[in-house]
C-alpha cells in the first residue's frame, strides 16, 4: 500500500463525494438554462450547492461564482479588480501561488499596473507593517492580494488582521483561500473582504472545479463570454457533477473540520518529534511559532549526496510527497518560495502534507523508509 503524504497539491475524492457525483452523473443530465423538467433539476443542483458554499464562508448566494478552480478565481479576482474596481496599484508578496505572481506580471506589463511586493522573513511572515506603511502613502487605488496559507510552507496571514488594514486604507483586499477553505473557519460576513477563492480538490473533492467568493459592493463584468450562466459573470454549461462534488466535499470538511483538524495536528507533531530524534541536522520550515497550517510540514534536510535523490527514493519506497528546493543560479527552476525566504540551495526540502486519512502507522512507516536513505550521510 502506497502512503499519500502529498495532500497540498491534491486530497483524494472521499467515497461520499463519490456517491453524491455518482448520483447527479447519473440522474441529472438536464442543461441548467433549460426550462423544462430535466433543466430545472439540474438547476436546483447548482443553486443549492452555491447556498451550501454561501453558508459554509458567511455570504450570500448572489456572491459565490462556480469557477473551474483556484487558478482561474485568482485570476479573475486580479484582473477583474484592475479592469472594473480601477485597480492601479496591487500590494502581494513574493510566495504567492503561480497563479497570482503570473497574473501580477501580466498585468503589470499589459496594464501598467504597479505591482509591489512586501518583504517576507524566513517564517515566510509578511511585514504588516510596510503594508500599512505602502497602503498610507499612496492615494492610488489599490487591492491587496496576499494568500491565506501559503501552499509550500503553511505559513499563514492572519486574515482578519489584513482586512482591518486594508478597511482603514480603503483598499481592496483579495485572499487566496484555496488551502484554508474547509480546513479554517472563514466567515466573511465578518470581515471585509473583497475576494476570496476556493478549489474542491484541495478538500477532497474533484479537480477542475472552484469557486470565487466576490463581496457584493464589487460590481465587476464577465469574466468569461457567452450565455448568461453564473449570472453572466462566467459563460458556458455549467459543470454539475463538479459542482454537486465541490458542495458535498466542503459540507463534509465543514462538519468534520475540529475533528479532522485535532487528527491531523496530532499526526503533523508526531512526525515532527520522531523527525528531530531520528535525523540530526533536520530544520522545519514555515512558521510554527506563528500562524502555521497544520496540514503542511515542509522539511529541509542537509546537504548530502544521498539527500537530493530524496524525493525519488521515497517514491520507490511508496511515498508520495512533495519536493523543492531554492533556486541556485544557472539551476533548473526551484521553488520560488524557497528561494524568496532565502533556504540554501543545497539544503533538500520535502513538503509532507497529510489529511484526515492518513495514520501513525503510516508516519512510523516513512520514518523507517526515511532511516537507510539518510541515516548515514547525516551522523557522518
Ligand atoms: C495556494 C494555491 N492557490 C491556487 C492554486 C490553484 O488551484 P487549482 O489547482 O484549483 O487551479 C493552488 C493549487 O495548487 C494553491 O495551492
Amino acid at each position: 500500500m502506497r502512503i499519500y503524504l502529498d495532500n497540498a497539491a491534491t486530497t483524494p475524492l472521499l467515497p461520499e463525494v463519490i456517491e453524491r457525483m455518482n448520483h447527479v452523473l447519473t440522474n441529472t443530465y438536464g442543461n441548467p438554462s433549460s426550462l423544462h423538467a430535466e433543466g430545472r433539476n439540474a438547476r436546483a443542483t447548482i443553486e443549492e450547492a452555491r447556498k451550501t458554499v454561501a453558508n459554509a464562508i458567511g455570504a450570500s448566494i448572489g456572491e459565490i461564482f462556480f469557477t473551474s478552480g483556484g487558478t482561474e478565481s485568482n485570476n479573475m479576482a486580479l484582473k477583474c479588480s484592475v479592469r472594473d474596481l480601477g485597480v492601479q496599484r496591487i500590494i502581494s508578496s513574493p510566495i504567492e501561488h503561480h497563479c497570482v505572481l503570473h497574473s501580477l506580471e501580466r498585468l503589470q506589463k499589459n496594464m501598467n499596473v504597479e505591482v509591489k511586493l512586501l518583504p517576507v522573513n524566513k517564517f515566510g511572515r509578511v511585514d504588516l507593517t510596510v503594508l500599512q506603511e505602502w497602503l498610507a502613502e499612496s492615494d492610488k487605488k489599490t487591492l491587496v492580494s496576499l494568500m491565506h496559507s501559503n501552499n509550500e510552507i503553511g505559513t499563514m496571514i492572519d486574515i482578519d488582521a489584513v482586512a482591518d488594514i486594508c478597511q482603514q486604507h480603503n483598499a481592496y483586499f483579495h485572499s487566496d483561500t484555496v488551502q484554508t477553505v474547509g480546513y479554517y473557519p472563514i466567515d466573511v460576513s465578518h470581515e471585509k473582504i473583497s475576494f476570496i477563492t476556493g478549489s474542491a480538490h484541495k478538500f477532497h473533492g474533484p479537480k477542475g472545479i472552484g469557486f470565487i467568493y466576490i463581496n457584493n459592493e464589487n460590481i465587476v463584468r464577465p469574466f468569461v463570454d457567452g450565455g448568461s450562466q453564473e449570472r453572466n459573470m462566467r459563460g458556458g454549461t455549467e459543470n454539475i457533477v463538479g459542482i454537486a462534488g465541490l458542495a458535498k466535499a466542503l459540507q463534509y470538511s465543514i462538519d468534520h473540520l475540529e475533528a479532522h483538524k485535532n487528527q491531523i495536528s496530532n499526526l503533523k507533531t508526531y512526525f515532527k518529534e520522531k523527525l528531530k530524534m531520528e535525523f540530526p541536522g533536520v530544520e522545519f520550515m514555515g512558521d510554527d511559532e506563528g500562524l502555521n497550517h497544520y496540514k503542511v510540514l515542509n522539511v529541509s534536510f542537509p546537504p548530502s549526496p544521498k539527500a537530493s535523490l530524496l524525493l525519488l527514493s521515497l517514491d520507490i519506497a511508496g511515498i508520495s510527497a512533495s519536493g523543492g528546493s531554492a533556486c541556485s543560479s544557472g539551476a533548473e527552476a526551484g521553488s520560488h518560495v524557497l528561494t524568496a525566504l532565502d533556504v540554501a540551495p543545497d539544503r533538500k526540502n520535502i513538503r509532507f502534507s497529510f489529511s484526515h486519512l492518513n495514520n501513525k502507522n503510516e508516519i512510523d512507516q516513512v520514518i523507517e523508509k526515511l532511516r537507510p536513505i539518510l541515516t548515514q550521510e547525516l551522523v557522518n
